[in-house]
C-alpha cells in the first residue's frame, strides 16, 4: 500500500508548522526605554547634544534650543537657522506654551507675486531661488524661547553646534550619497558656489565640515539676536538678496518676531491634546479628526481596519477642504477656530458619511461656517523633571530654496510656497488653498507642522510630531491612534504602514510593502483611488508608559535616533 497518509501527514504538520509561524505574533518592535531623560531627532549627533545638554543640568527647553542648532549642522536638508518653526511646551507642573517662530512674507511681498502676465501661477519662482524665502524666524524663536524658559547660558546651548560645525563630523552612505545629489541644485539656485557641499562627490566617512557656518553660530553665540538680524550675517543675507533677486530686506530682519501663542487644546476620551494653532493647521486638523471619531469604535483587526482607513479619509478629505477655505496666519484672516472644533459643526460636516462608499471628492465643498468669528523635521524632549517640547523646524523642501547665503553659510527656506500663490493652484504638497492664505506683507504662510503633548489623565502621556507637507497631521493622528486606540508601543505605533488622504487629490496613498492586501481591496470596493508610495512622514515620539519609564520611538524611516538616560 502506498503510504498516502505519511506523504499527508508530512503535509498536515508542514501545514501547521507554517500556520503556527505566520500565526505567532510579530515580534513587538520597542524603542530607546530610559528613566530620567530621552531626545529623539532626525540625526543622533543631534539627538546626543540634546542629552548631553540634559545631563549637564539643562532642561527640555535648553536641549531643544541646542538640537535646534545642531540639526543646522549636522541635518541641513532641513534643520535650520534659515527656516522656522513651531515649538509646543509643556512645563512638568502642566503649563502649557506654544512658540510660533514661523517666517514671515518680506514687506515687499504682493498677493500676485508668483503669477505671470498670462495669469499662470510660478512655482519654480515660489519654490526654488531668491524669491522662495520668507524671513527667517529660527534664531529668534530659539532667543525667545531660552528667555522665557531656559536655563543654562546661551552660548553652551550654542558651542556644540560650533564643535560640530567646526570640526566636521563623517557622513554615512545615505548622508554622500544625499549631499552628492543635491548639489547641482545648490549650485544652480545660489548665487555663489556653495563649495562646502559642492566641492567633491561625497562618499561615507568623508568629514563634512562648515567654516562659514562655525563662524555665523559663534555671532549667534556671542550676540544673540543681533548676531543674526544685523550687522555682519545680515549684510551677507542682504547681499545674497541683491545677487539673486530676492526682496527681504534688512528693515524685514530687523522687524522679524517671533510670538508666543495660546496654545490650541482639546480632549479625546481620557486625553488632553496640546497642540499648534494658526498660522499652523496640524493642530486643528487633528482635533477635528478626534473630535469626529470620539463616538466611534475603532479597531485594527481584521477587515475593521479598512473600515478605520475608510472613516479616517472620508474625514481627511472634508477637513482638507476646510483647510484650503478657512485656515491661514490669524493675525491676518479671522480662523473660526471655536467654530471649525464645534461638536455640532463637525457632526453636521459629517453627516453625509457613507460607511459603504467614498464620496468623491468634487462633491466636496468645505463646511458652512454659521458665525465667522518633504524638508521638515522634528524632535521630541523629555527631561528629567518632566518638562516636555514638541518641536518641528523646516526650510519646507529639501534643502529649502537651496540657496545657500555666501560668506554665512546656511540655507534659506522656501517657505513662500506655502501660501496659496494662486487660488485654487496646488502647493508643493498638493494642498489647495483660497483667498484666507493668500500672500501679504509680514504675513505668515499657513502650515501643517503639528508639534503635539498629549495627557493622560492630566499627566504627561507623549511628545510626539513629523515632517512630511501635507501628511503632517494624518501621520500624528495615525500613531496618537495606534497608541490610545489600538494599544501600541511607541516605536510599533511609529513603525506601522502609513495612509494618507488630502481632499484633492483624490486618492489615498499608502506606503509600500503594505502587506494586508485584503485591506486594500476593500478600500477599493468602496470606491477609493488607492496610490503607493516611499516612506510617509518621520515620526519622533516619546511614550510615557505606565511604571514611568519613557519609550522614545525613532522612525526607522530616516536615521532618526533616540538618546536617553
Ligand atoms: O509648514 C509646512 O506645513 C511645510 N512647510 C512643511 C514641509 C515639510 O514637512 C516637508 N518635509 N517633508
Amino acid at each position: 500500500m502506498k503510504n498516502y497518509f505519511c506523504k499527508e501527514n508530512r503535509c498536515v504538520v508542514l501545514f501547521l508548522l507554517v500556520l503556527g509561524y505566520s500565526c505567532q505574533p510579530k515580534e513587538k518592535a520597542i524603542g530607546l526605554l530610559a528613566e530620567n531623560a530621552i531626545v529623539v531627532s532626525a540625526h543622533p549627533l543631534a539627538s546626543k547634544v540634546g542629552k548631553d545638554i540634559i545631563q549637564e543640568g539643562g532642561n527640555a527647553v535648553d536641549a531643544a534650543i541646542a538640537v535646534q542648532m545642531a540639526l543646522a549642522v549636522v541635518y541641513p536638508q532641513a534643520g535650520n537657522i534659515g527656516g522656522g518653526g513651531f515649538m509646543v511646551i509643556r512645563e512638568s507642573e502642566g503649563q502649557y506654551h506654544s512658540l510660533d517662530y514661523r517666517e514671515k512674507a518680506p514687506l515687499a511681498a504682493s498677493r500676485d507675486m508668483y503669477i505671470d502676465e498670462n495669469g499662470d501661477a510660478l512655482p519654480e519662482k515660489s519654490q526654488n531661488g531668491h524669491l522662495a524665502s520668507g524671513v527667517p524666524g529660527s534664531v529668534d524663536g530659539m532667543v525667545k524661547a531660552h528667555e522665557k524658559l531656559g536655563s543654562m547660558e546661551w552660548a553652551k546651548l550654542i558651542n556644540p553646534a560650533i564643535r560640530l560645525a567646526e570640526e566636521g563630523f563623517a557622513l554615512s552612505e545615505n548622508e554622500a550619497a544625499y549631499f552628492t545629489r543635491a548639489s547641482e541644485n545648490l549650485k544652480k539656485y545660489s548665487s555663489v558656489d556653495p563649495i562646502q557641499f559642492t566641492g567633491k562627490a561625497w562618499k561615507a566617512g568623508d568629514v563634512f565640515k562648515q567654516v562659514q557656518l562655525a563662524n555665523t553660530l559663534k555671532l549667534i553665540r556671542d550676540k544673540g539676536r543681533a548676531g543674526f538680524y544685523s550687522g555682519e550675517v545680515a549684510d551677507y543675507i542682504i547681499a545674497e538678496m541683491e545677487r539673486g533677486g530676492g526682496i527681504i530686506s534688512l528693515e524685514d530682519l530687523e522687524k522679524y518676531e517671533s510670538t508666543w501663542r495660546e496654545p490650541l487644546t482639546g480632549s479625546y476620551k481620557d486625553f488632553n491634546i496640546i497642540t499648534m494653532g494658526p498660522p499652523s493647521s496640524g493642530g486643528l486638523i487633528i482635533l477635528q479628526m478626534l473630535g469626529i471619531m470620539e463616538n466611534d469604535q475603532v479597531s485594527n483587526q481584521g477587515e475593521s481596519y479598512a473600515e478605520y482607513l475608510h472613516l479616517k479619509t472620508e474625514m481627511e478629505r472634508r477637513i482638507f477642504a476646510d483647510r484650503a477655505a478657512f485656515m491661514a496666519d490669524s493675525d491676518f484672516y479671522p480662523v473660526p477656530v471655536d467654530e471649525l472644533l464645534d461638536d455640532s459643526y463637525l457632526s453636521q460636516r459629517f453627516s453625509n458619511f457613507d460607511p459603504q462608499k467614498a464620496t468623491p471628492s468634487d462633491l466636496i465643498m468645505e463646511g458652512k461656517i454659521l458665525s465667522m468669528s518633504e524638508e521638515t523635521t522634528h524632535f521630541s524632549i523629555v527631561d528629567k523633571e518632566g518638562n516636555a517640547v514638541s518641536c518641528t523646524t523646516t526650510l519646507n523642501g529639501g534643502m529649502g530654496s537651496k540657496v545657500m547665503v555666501d560668506g554665512a553659510g546656511f540655507l534659506l527656506n522656501n517657505e513662500m510656497d506655502d501660501f496659496s500663490i494662486k487660488p485654487g493652484f496646488p502647493n508643493m504638497f498638493g494642498v489647495l488653498g483660497g483667498e484666507a492664505n493668500k500672500i501679504e506683507p509680514e504675513k505668515r504662510m499657513l502650515s501643517s507642522m503639528t508639534p503635539t503633548i498629549i495627557e493622560k489623565n492630566n499627566e504627561l502621556f507623549m511628545v510626539v510630531g513629523t515632517p512630511g507637507g501635507s501628511t503632517i497631521p494624518t501621520s500624528v493622528f495615525q500613531v496618537v491612534v495606534n497608541v490610545i486606540e489600538f494599544g501600541m508601543g511607541m516605536q510599533e505605533a511609529i513603525n506601522e504602514k502609513r495612509f494618507h488622504s488630502q481632499w484633492k487629490p483624490d486618492q489615498i496613498s499608502f506606503e509600500k510593502d503594505f502587506e494586508r492586501e485584503n485591506i486594500l481591496e476593500s478600500l477599493r470596493n468602496k470606491g477609493h483611488e488607492l496610490s503607493e508610495r516611499n516612506g510617509i512622514g518621520r515620526v519622533d515620539a516619546i511614550l510615557v508608559l505606565e511604571d514611568g519609564i519613557m519609550e522614545g520611538g525613532a522612525d526607522p524611516r530616516g536615521m532618526d535616533a533616540a538618546s536617553g538616560y
